[in-house]
């Protein structure tokens, strides 16, 4: 049987279609990269925005007349809306023949050979912890990688669907952790990225608390992951900034792999905003993390996610994220519009912001965001950066990609023998909008 895999949403979809695929293709499953050669597609679901629910549902929605013309074709819906919807999803597509939840992707395998033994339509959103051991095989990569380290999110900010269709926060032991790196790392792997919806809060038993500033669970798995001797680079998202603590800061200092390039959710500038959204930090308390972190690693960037409009975010609200965005002079930005989420606490608050004041607050960032990142380029013209070698250039094949330990994605010409996942250095000759563009030092 053929299977095609579609992915919504976020890192740990991904990597959750990636464990999915690597158990189905174990299973004697063959993964195709187009929809009209499958027996079997599947959608990898996410529910964050109405906008991610839309698109998943239009395309579900969509393969009716396929189905129609080819009934031996399976349609499955997985992951967070799948996981929010549940039984609503399979009246509502009659065309879709079974729906797995977020807890129940280890059964897959099993589901899809009692569909091929007798077709029935079923929906399986039961929460359960199996799914965490179950999601640790991989697909063969190439230098890079993904492992998740937590599964669910217990926070509960108050727009957010996430701890709804992921479930409470569980985090894998480490001794399984850093075995999957070093199966990875023996396979060729030299960059790992570390996934959770609050990487700095594993291992601390889904206690809502911030721990004390010299216990971080995180740091001693970084530490442990830092000993692996080909492994090369560590990335990690999402760290919630109240967890990111002393502990954690020196661990990362003392770091040979860990990459100077934090991504640390803001949401937004305004303490106002920031208490109505159960964020459990201030403005002033960020910026204080985003000093500490900077005294500790000079050469940081800092990237972040942000929401504009929140029900009754004011201009100055807005203006104070602006603010502290360009005092913190993120080296790159997600902007979202809010978008309220049926059953969180902020979908009972009247949605107060207009569609066109969302859209014209989401354009000034975006803005501010790409002259500051086009100015921060050309300050690095002239000067040589060591990048991890990604291979060709998607955009032009007489180039090859490296990207700082910083996330500076460098365009430079290859030499002959040059191979994916090494370091080298890079003299930086010009500088675009987003990246730069240089050549390669002996
Ligand atoms: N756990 C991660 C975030 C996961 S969701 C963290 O806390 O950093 C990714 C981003 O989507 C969030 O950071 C937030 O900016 C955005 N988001 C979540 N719910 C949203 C909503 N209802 N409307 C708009 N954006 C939302
Ligand atoms: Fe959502 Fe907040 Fe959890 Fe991130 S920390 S997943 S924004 S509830
Ligand atoms: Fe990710 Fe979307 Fe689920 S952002 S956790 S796929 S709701």
């Amino acid at each position: 049987m053929r299977v095609f895999i579609k992915t919504y949403g976020c890192q740990m979809n991904e990597r959750d279609s990636e464990a999915l695929a690597a158990q189905l293709t174990a299973a004697g499953y063959r993964m195709v990269e187009s929809e009209d050669q499958a027996d079997v597609l599947l959608f990898n679901t996410c529910s964050v925005r109405e906008a991610a629910e839309r698109k998943a549902k239009g395309k579900i929605g969509y393969l009716k007349k396929l189905k129609s013309r080819n009934p031996a074709l399976i349609i499955g819906a997985l992951g967070c809306m799948a996981q929010r919807l549940g039984h609503e999803l399979l009246e509502e597509l009659p065309h879709l023949d079974f729906v797995l939840g977020t807890g129940q992707l280890h059964m897959l395998v099993p589901t899809l050979t009692e569909l091929a033994a007798a077709r029935r339509r079923l929906a399986l959103t039961e929460p359960s912890a199996e799914v965490l051991d179950a999601m640790g095989a991989h697909l063969p990569a190439a230098w890079s990688a993904q492992i998740a380290i937590t599964r669910g999110c217990n926070r509960f900010c108050s727009y957010c669907i996430v701890p709804y269709v992921r479930g409470r926060e569980i985090s894998r032991d480490p001794a399984d952790i850093v075995a999957e790196a070093r199966r990875l790392v023996a396979g060729g792997v030299r960059e790992l990225l570390l996934l959770g919806q609050n990487v700095a809060a594993y291992g601390l038993g889904g206690n809502n608390n911030p721990p004390p500033p010299d216990c971080s669970p995180f740091a001693d798995l970084l530490e442990e992951l830092d000993r692996i001797p080909e492994l090369l680079r560590v990335r990690f998202t999402s760290p919630y900034v109240s967890y990111f603590n002393d502990r954690l800061i020196a661990a990362i200092a003392g770091s040979r792999t860990v990459c100077h390039n934090i991504h640390l959710p803001l949401q937004s500038g305004s303490d106002a905003v920031l208490r109505a959204m159960n964020r459990q930090y201030t403005r002033a308390g960020y910026l204080e993390k985003v000093a500490a972190i900077r005294a500790a690693l000079p050469d940081v960037t800092f990237s972040t996610d942000v929401i504009v409009g929140f029900p009754g975010e004011s201009e100055a609200d807005f203006q104070l994220t602006r603010d502290t965005m360009n005092e913190v002079g993120f080296e790159q930005a997600y902007i979202f519009k809010y978008s309220p989420r049926p059953g969180t606490r902020a979908a009972a608050l009247t949605d107060t912001v207009p569609e066109e004041v969302k859209e014209e607050r989401n354009r000034i960032l975006l803005d501010d965001l790409g002259a500051r990142v086009a100015a921060g380029l050309r300050s690095y013209v002239g000067c040589e950066v060591e990048v991890l070698t990604e291979g060709v250039s998607a955009r032009n094949p007489g180039r090859w990609t490296g990207r700082t330990g910083t996330n500076i994605v460098v365009h430079f010409e290859p030499r002959p023998g040059l191979e994916a996942g090494t370091l080298r250095r890079v003299r930086v000759t010009r500088s675009g909008g987003v990246t730069l563009f240089g050549e390669l030092v002996e």
